[in-house]
């Protein structure tokens, strides 16, 4: 029996991969006219930085992260996310010496042990940007702007975008506890987990999926109406930078998302499309991470979102995909005899600037063709014995299907022409 892809990931075949280079081409031409650059960083980390990072009671570190032991025992973990990862980077490499501002965007793998299921894998590629060292409110309007830049290029339609504050470690205390006094009386109908978060992190209880849970949400003190006077003012300037861009969105108080280490903002983008897993992307303020991690209190925000739901999107969507790129030519040869000239002729095209191929198989002119046509080459050229005698080869246009005898020297010519 062969072996089979692991649970929750999957190959991206050859058929598909023009629709990545297509994504991640977009994102990288829009974020570079963005001045965002590109950073990237290892697949794996410290466990130490996704705990402090993400946050002990989260599920991503209690329940979804691939974590194993290195050679000397050291704790290693597959990046759930790319957040914490470039705030690591952003302090080993002193990024806040060179400018004060720093705009970074990654692109790539990243791995959470999750219940496979439509849009949800093990093993998903996000791309994401990171704003570092402002606490403008236009920062994070800024993030929204571009993230939505992109998926207009991309044609993406009904997207639906949901606005929160989650306020600061001040105005958080007093919220949580008005949470906390909240469920007390309510606890023993919660579910088993959020039991355990009402005495370690009552906040997460408001990201709960489980229905009995969400009803007793339902009628929970809202954060926003618990915000400092700071806070309030920063998410009032944040709407307000959004108005003035038209962009349209839905505050939801409940929005805390999966993450510990948001501060004042958290949005998250959702296609009706998705299903049950319906956020394309999502992301937030993060003032206290770098610090957390080990920096001078420095403020950040950021998005990520993930390029398998962007994907799917667009063929609900029924977006048409770019024409894939075809080569330009194709050298056939009649005989296995010609099989040296073909390929001295094939490089020679390549090395003109044309893209090409042959068939290496020992194949008949008909298989050939067929392969050409599969290929969807404007030419073929075809060497044969009696047309290299005079020095010649047949030159086919695939499209008008003419053929005409030319001269090796001139080929180029021809093709260019
Ligand atoms: P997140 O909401 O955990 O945020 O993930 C962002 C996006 O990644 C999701 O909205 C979704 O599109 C995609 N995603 C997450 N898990 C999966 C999965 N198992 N399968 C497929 N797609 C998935 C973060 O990761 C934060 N680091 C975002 C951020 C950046 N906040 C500030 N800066």
């Amino acid at each position: 029996m062969f072996i089979r892809v692991p649970k929750g990931t999957q190959d991206i075949l050859p058929e598909d991969i023009s629709k990545w280079y297509y994504i991640e081409g977009m994102i990288k031409e829009i974020l570079s006219k963005y001045g965002y650059k590109e950073i990237r960083t290892p697949f794996f980390e410290y466990t130490e930085l996704f705990v402090r990072g993400i946050g002990e009671s989260t599920d991503i570190v209690t329940k979804e992260m691939f974590t194993f032991p290195d050679r000397k025992g050291r704790s290693l973990t597959l990046r759930p996310e790319g957040t914490a990862p470039v705030v690591r980077a952003y302090l080993e490499d002193s990024m806040g010496r060179t400018s004060k501002v720093i705009k970074l965007f990654y692109l790539g793998p990243m791995f959470r042990c999750e219940k496979p299921q439509a849009g949800r894998f093990r093993q998903f590629n996000q791309f994401g940007i990171e704003i570092i060292g402002t606490k403008s409110p236009a920062a994070d309007a800024e993030v929204i702007i571009t993230v939505l830049a992109i998926y207009k290029k991309l044609g993406l339609k009904n997207l639906e975008i949901l606005i929160n504050s989650v306020g600061c470690k001040k105005c958080r205390v007093d919220y949580v506890q008005k949470l906390k006094k909240y469920l007390t009386n309510k606890k023993d109908f919660l579910c088993s987990e959020c039991k355990e978060r009402y005495t370690k992190n009552p906040l997460r209880v408001l990201d709960c999926k489980k229905d009995s849970c969400k009803k007793i949400i339902e009628s929970a003190p809202v954060i926003t109406e618990n915000l400092c006077q700071e806070c309030k003012s920063h998410f009032a300037q944040v709407k307000s930078c959004l108005d003035d861009q038209k962009i349209i969105f839905r505050e939801n108080p409940r929005l805390v998302r999966g993450l510990d280490y948001y501060t004042k903002t958290a949005f998250e983008i959702i296609s009706g499309g998705l299903g049950a897993q319906n956020a394309i992307g999502g992301g937030g303020r993060y003032d206290d991470l770098v610090e957390e991690l080990g920096g001078k209190p420095t403020p950040a925000v950021g998005f990520a979102a993930g390029i398998e739901r962007m994907i799917i999107t667009i063929d609900q969507q029924k977006i048409e995909w770019p024409a894939e790129k075809r080569l330009d030519v194709f050298v056939a040869k009649i005989d296995k005899k010609n099989n040296d000239t073909a390929f001295r002729l094939l490089q020679k095209i390549r090395n003109t600037g044309f893209s090409a191929d042959m068939d290496y198989s020992e194949g008949s002119l008909k298989s050939q063709m067929r392969i050409a046509n599969k290929m969807g080459v404007r030419y073929t050229v075809i060497v044969g014995e009696e047309e290299l005698s005079k020095n010649m080869v047949i030159l086919r246009n695939m499209k008008t299907k003419e053929q005409k005898e030319v001269r090796i020297d001139n080929l180029i010519n021809e093709l260019t022409s």
